[in-house]
């Protein structure tokens, strides 16, 4: 028997389609919302625009904004409290993936209580969760459709995945006006994420037809669109296509979940506090590599929805040719670095390596890894 579920929350994408903010929350039976952001998005102005819908629908807002970031539990705690007194009933995030994720942590504790540590792993989650809108101010996390909560476990310096269909928010509105005010460093670090999480989730073990569309429409969005977006922050049309990028990458792997590079990720973004996408550039194509006699016919398909032309190739090199359009694309949106450059020594390895074996993520990696084949690709990422 081979049974295979696909979640997905409402999805509103479109230019403008903010405006909807207020209309969704009145429908997901909120009264008075906590609104999760953080500094950079409220100085670009979403979040007032924000208050302003919402306040036009008559609902109250509560606005939480104390995060850095890679979202780190005690902000979760801090925001949990804050939401017990609030009185609110209803959570809203407007912002990239650490104000979602945080989001999302607050709504599981806001309802089940405890420590965030309790529902490390998949399907730990017991009651429902206050009603959540999110709405994306990055094209990468694709955490407003997805059934994840990725956040720091600051005693323990790294990332616990939070695995849960609870944790798919009711409304994503995705409005690609809002990526614009993106800089280019973090237009180029979410835009790889999103590529990630496409190319992870076509490979994974996981991987269902549903997925499959999905992860392969990231993969072509990205390869045609972050480059644009990366060299014009202007250019509306590759922002658009990037986020929609997201939002499909989102959907494939909120349902296939993800493989060694996120298993990796998760570590290094709790040691060293750099972005996740940049963290993903350095690692993708080596775990790539690694992962391409498990399934060379995945990577084929890769490379041509890629552009690369395969044609008459024996599989096994049409296959590296999706690590070569890899490591061109990385280069050319500046994110060439290997781990050494941001501090990280072959010291840090052997607790990097256990760590990344226990991490959700690896569970649905196409080729089996021990902590010695993670340990070997963590130093040719250095
Ligand atoms: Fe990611």
């Amino acid at each position: 028997m081979n049974i295979s579920k696909f979640v997905a929350p409402e999805i509103i994408f479109g230019r403008g389609s903010l405006s909807q903010l207020g209309e969704s929350v009145l429908r997901i039976g909120a009264s008075k919302v906590f609104l999760v952001s953080d500094a950079d998005v409220i100085k670009a102005g979403w979040v007032d625009l924000a208050v302003h819908y919402l306040k036009s629908a008559g609902l109250e807002t509560e606005i939480f904004s104390s995060l850095t970031t890679n979202p780190k539990d005690c902000e979760v705690s801090e925001g949990a409290l804050r939401y017990q007194a609030s009185g609110c009933d209803g959570i809203v995030a407007v912002g990239g993936g650490s104000p979602t994720d945080v989001a999302k942590a607050i709504a599981i504790l806001a309802t089940n209580g405890g420590i965030l540590q309790e529902y490390e792993g998949i399907n730990k989650i017991r009651r429902p969760l206050p009603p959540m809108v999110i709405a994306p101010t990055t094209a990468g996390a694709g955490s407003e459709v997805s059934q994840f909560t990725i956040i720091v476990d600051t005693a323990r310096k790294l990332k616990m995945s939070i695995i849960s269909k609870s944790l798919v928010p009711d409304i994503a509105i995705v409005d690609p006006e809002l990526v614009q005010t993106m800089d280019v460093k973090l237009a180029a670090a979410t835009g790889l994420d999103a590529f990630t999480h496409g190319i992870e989730s076509y490979v994974s073990l996981a991987a269902t037809p549903l997925t499959d569309i999905h992860a392969l429409k990231a993969i072509q969005l990205v390869s045609r669109n972050l480059r644009l977006a990366v060299a014009d922050r202007n250019d509306m049309e590759a922002n658009t296509n990037m986020s929609m990028a997201s939002l499909t990458a989102g959907l494939a792997f909120s349902n296939a979940i993800l493989g060694a590079t996120h298993a990796m990720t998760h570590q290094v973004d709790g040691l060293i506090d750099q972005h996740h996408g940049e963290t993903n550039a350095s690692i993708l194509p080596h775990v790539m590599e690694f992962n391409l006699s498990a399934c060379p016919e995945r990577f084929r398909d890769i490379a041509v929805a890629m552009g690369e032309d395969v044609t008459g190739l024996p599989v096994m090199e049409a296959a590296m040719r999706s690590v070569d359009a890899v490591r061109r694309l990385i280069s050319d949106i500046g994110l060439a670095k290997g781990l050494g450059e941001i501090g990280l020594t072959e010291e840090f390895i052997p607790l990097l390596a256990e760590n990344a074996v226990k991490d959700a993520c690896l569970v649905t990696n196409p080729r089996p890894a021990s902590r010695e084949d993670i340990a070997n690709i963590f130093r040719k990422c250095i």
